[in-house]
C-alpha cells in the first residue's frame, strides 16, 4: 500500500490536514457562492454512545476515525458504509479515574503509512493496520498507578509518532512526551516536561532539565507536578521541531504549589522540540505563577509578514484568552491580543513578552475567592482552531466560561472549588466564532453563539469557515465577512470536520456525537435542545446532496424514582461530595448529563437502593464498563451521594410531570 499524500486532495491524512496543521484545505469546489446548496449525501450511524471528538482522517477512499473506549472506525468515504471497526480494548483493572476519564474523552487517531494510532486511556499506544483493522503493535506508554491517562490524539511525523498524558488536574508524577518508532512501536526518545523532586535526590538528567530545576521553589511537591501535555503536539517538518502545548502545575492554587518558586518550567508554557532527539530547543512561558490552568492548544504554523519581515511563526490560542504569535525558530515573542474579554491581564508587555496581571481574577488571594474569565475551562480548549492563507485569519472557537474559584483543597480536580455556571450582571457566559488577524493583532470579525462550548473548525480556498455548535448545528460562513452561509442540524458536532474531493466532488465530512470531556459536560446544562446530543454519526456533505436523517429521537422520560425522597440536608451534603468526588466531570454538573457514556443517572433503570448503589461506586461493580471504582468513600460520603441523586431524580420527574400538564 502506498503511503497516503498529504498533498492530495483526495486525502486528509495529518491531524490539521496540511504539514502547518491549520486545519485548512486548498479545495474550492465549494465555495461562498454555493454553499447553500449543500446537503447530505450520506450518513452513518457508529456503534457507540460516545460523541467523536477526533478530526477524521481520510485515506485511499477510507475514512478512518476514533472513539471512546479504545474504539477505531473505518469507513468507506463513497457510501458511509463500515469497512471495520477494532476494539483496542482498554484495561480499566487497576486504572484510576484518570484512565476512566481518558478513554471516555479520545481525541482522536493518527495515520502514518500502512498504520493507524491511538493512544489509550489505559496508558498503551496501539498500531492498528490501515487495511485490516488489525493491531501491528502494542506498547506501553505511560503508567496508569502514577494517576496518568491519555486522551489525545496521537500525532505523527518523521517516521515518529507521539503522545503526551495528562493527570487530569489531580496531581500525579513528571508529565512527559514519548516518540515511537511509527514502524516498530519502539521508544525513540522520552522528553519530561519538568524536573524531579530534590529531596529524593532528583539529578537533572539534561541542561534543560537543570534549568527548569532552579524554578520550582523550596518546596517542590512530586505529586502536585504533572504539567502534562494532553493534546497540544504539532510537528513542523520543515524546522523539525515539534511543538508542544505544556499543562498548568497542579493544584491550580500556586500558593499551595511552592514557595519561592518563579516560572515552573516548563509548565504552562510553549516548549520546540528537535524532533528527531526530543532535546530542548526553546520555550515561552505563557503565565507565571498560573492559578487558572491556563494551558495552550492546538499549535498552527504559517508564514507570516510580522513586523515588516516575512517569517516562520507558531500561533496558539491558550486558554488564557489571548491569541500568541511566535517565532518558530526561537520562541521569541511577536504579538499577543485578547480574542476575549480577559481579567487576568491587561496585556502581554512587548519587551518582555510577559502578561501584565491585574489582580481581580487572583481568587487565591482572597479567602470569599474570585470569578476568572477565561476560567480553568478556557477561552479557548481542545475544539482546535483554524488559519486560512488567503484570507491571513486565525478562526478561534472562542468560549467565554466565568468561573467563580475558592479555596477548597479536598476537590479531587485542581484542588480548588471551582462553579462553571457561575454568572452574574458582568459575568455571562457564550460562544463566538472569532476570527483573528494575527498580522494587525486584531479581531476582524466574530459570530456570537448562544452556548459556550461549541467545535472545532475547518477552513477553505472556498472562502469558508465551518463549525459545529453547542445547540446541534453545523454552519458555514464566509471566511472574511463572517456572514453566516448555511446551517444544518446534525445533533451536535465537536471534532473539526475534514474536506476531500472524491470522484469529483467535494465532500465535508463531520463526526457527530454528545459529550467528549468535561468541556461539553459542564456546560450542558445551557445547552435547552435534548435533541442536540443526539446519536453518534459520521454525515458527508456535498454540493446538492439529497440524503435526509431520520427524524431525531426524543430523550426517554425520567421514570418516577423507586426509592422515596431523602433528607434535604442529606441530599445538599451530597451535591458537594458529588462535584468533590469528581463524579459531575463525567456524570454531569448538577445531575445535568450530555447523553453521552455515562448514564445520566436521573434515568438510571438500576433502583438506587443502598446495596446496588454502594456495589456500584465502593465496590467497583461497573469497572469493566469504565465506571472508577471509589473505595474509599466513607458511609456518610456514600449515602449523602446517594441522596443528591435520588432528590435529583424526584426534581427532574415532577418537573417533567409539571411540564407535561401545561396547557
Ligand atoms: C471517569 C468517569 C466517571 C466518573 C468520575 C464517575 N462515573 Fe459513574 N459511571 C461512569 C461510567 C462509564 C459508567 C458505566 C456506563 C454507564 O452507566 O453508562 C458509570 C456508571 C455509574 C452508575 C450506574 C448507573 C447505571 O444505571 O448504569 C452509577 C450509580 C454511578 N456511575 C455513580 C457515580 C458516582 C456516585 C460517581 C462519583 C463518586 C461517579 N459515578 C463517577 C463514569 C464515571
Amino acid at each position: 500500500m502506498a503511503a497516503p499524500s498529504v498533498t492530495d486532495n483526495s486525502q486528509w491524512v495529518l491531524y490539521g490536514n496540511n504539514v502547518d496543521a491549520q486545519f485548512y484545505s486548498p479545495l474550492n469546489k465549494v465555495n461562498d457562492k454555493n454553499a447553500a446548496k449543500l446537503g447530505l449525501a450520506w450518513y452513518v450511524d457508529l456503534p457507540t454512545k460516545g460523541g467523536l471528538l477526533g478530526n477524521p482522517l481520510i485515506a485511499d477512499g477510507v475514512v478512518y476515525q476514533g472513539g471512546p473506549i479504545g474504539q477505531i472506525y473505518a469507513n468507506d468515504i463513497r457510501t458511509g458504509k463500515l469497512l471495520w471497526n477494532t476494539d483496542v480494548h482498554v484495561h480499566f483493572e487497576e486504572g484510576t479515574i484518570a484512565t476512566s476519564m481518558g478513554a471516555l474523552w479520545t481525541r482522536g487517531i493518527a495515520l502514518w503509512n500502512d498504520k493507524v494510532f491511538m493512544a489509550t486511556g489505559d496508558c498503551r499506544m496501539v498500531a492498528v493496520d490501515r487495511k485490516s483493522g488489525q493491531i501491528a503493535w502494542d506498547v506501553p506508554s505511560c503508567d496508569k498507578k502514577d494517576n496518568f491517562m491519555q486522551a489525545g490524539a496521537p500525532h505523527v511525523g518523521g517516521g515518529k509518532v507521539f503522545i503526551g498524558n495528562s493527570c487530569i488536574d489531580g496531581g500525579g508524577a513528571r508529565g512527559f512526551v514519548t516518540a515511537f518508532d511509527a514502524q516498530t512501536g519502539k521508544i525513540k526518545w522520552r522528553w519530561y516536561t519538568m524536573p524531579g523532586d530534590p529531596s529524593k535526590g532528583y539529578k537533572p538528567e539534561n541542561k534543560a532539565m537543570a534549568v527548569a530545576a532552579k524554578t520550582w521553589g523550596t518546596k517542590w511537591k512530586a505529586s502536585s507536578g504533572c504539567a502534562s501535555v494532553w493534546d497540544a503536539i504539532t510537528y513542523d517538518e520543515k524546522l523539525n521541531l515539534l511543538y508542544l502545548g505544556v499543562g498548568g502545575a497542579d493544584p491550580w492554587n500556586p500558593e499551595a504549589r511552592n514557595d519561592g518558586s518563579t516560572d515552573e518550567l516548563y509548565s504552562s508554557s510553549i516548549v520546540a522540540l528537535n524532533a528527531d532527539t526530543g532535546e530542548y530547543v526553546w520555550h515561552y512561558k505563557l503565565a507565571p505563577g498560573d492559578g487558572w490552568n491556563f494551558e495552550a492548544m492546538n499549535t498552527v504554523i504559517a508564514d507570516l509578514p510580522i513586523h515588516g519581515k516575512t517569517r516562520r511563526v507558531v500561533m496558539n490560542a491558550p486558554k488564557n484568552g489571548f491569541l500568541y504569535v511566535l517565532d518558530a525558530k526561537t520562541g521569541k515573542y511577536l504579538n499577543a491580543g485578547n480574542f476575549v474579554p480577559v481579567n487576568w491581564a491587561s496585556g502581554i508587555d512587548p519587551k518582555t513578552g510577559r502578561p501584565m496581571y491585574i489582580a481581580d481574577a487572583r481568587w487565591w488571594e482572597r479567602p470569599e475567592g474570585a470569578v476568572a474569565s477565561p476560567g480553568p475551562l478556557g477561552a479557548h480548549n481542545v475544539f482546535p482552531m483554524g488559519f486560512n492563507p488567503n484570507t491571513g485569519l486565525v478562526y478561534i472557537p472562542a468560549m467565554s466560561v466565568p468561573t467563580f474559584l475558592r479555596k477548597d483543597e479536598t476537590m479531587l480536580v485542581g484542588g480548588s472549588y471551582w462553579d462553571l455556571y457561575y454568572q452574574d450582571e458582568k459575568f455571562k457566559p457564550y460562544g463566538s466564532l472569532v476570527a483573528w488577524d494575527p498580522v494587525a493583532n486584531k479581531e476582524r470579525w466574530s459570530y456570537r453563539q448562544k452556548l459556550p462550548v461549541n467545535g472545532g473548525v475547518l477552513t477553505t480556498a472556498g472562502n469558508l469557515v465551518f463549525e459545529g455548535e453547542g445547540t446541534g448545528y453545523f454552519k458555514a460562513f464566509k471566511a472574511d465577512t463572517g456572514e453566516l452561509l448555511w446551517s444544518y442540524n446534525v445533533s451536535g458536532a465537536s471534532a473539526s470536520p475534514s474536506t476531500v474531493e472524491i470522484d469529483g466532488e467535494q465532500l465535508i465530512i463531520v463526526p457527530t456525537g454528545p459529550g467528549g470531556g468535561g468541556t461539553t459536560l459542564t456546560t450542558v446544562k445551557y445547552a435547552t435542545c435534548e435533541l442536540c446530543r443526539g446519536p453518534v454519526r459520521l454525515l458527508a456533505f456535498k454540493l446538492g446532496g439529497t440524503a435526509t436523517l431520520p427524524p431525531p429521537v426524543p430523550p426517554a422520560p425520567f421514570p418516577q424514582p423507586t426509592v422515596p425522597r431523602q433528607p434535604a440536608a442529606l441530599a445538599n451534603e451530597g451535591k458537594v461530595e458529588y462535584a468533590r468526588q469528581s463524579c459531575e466531570t463525567c456524570h454531569g454538573m448538577e445531575l445535568v448529563n450530555a447523553g453521552s457514556i455515562p448514564t445520566d443517572l436521573r434515568r438510571s433503570p438500576i433502583p438506587p437502593t443502598l446495596e446496588t448503589f454502594d456495589s456500584i461506586v465502593r465496590g467497583g461493580g461497573y469497572r469493566a464498563l469504565g465506571m472508577p471504582q471509589f473505595d474509599y468513600l466513607t458511609d456518610q460520603q456514600l449515602q449523602s451521594i446517594r441522596a443528591y441523586i435520588i432528590n435529583g431524580s424526584w426534581q427532574a420527574y415532577e418537573d417533567q410531570l409539571k411540564k407535561n400538564q401545561a396547557p
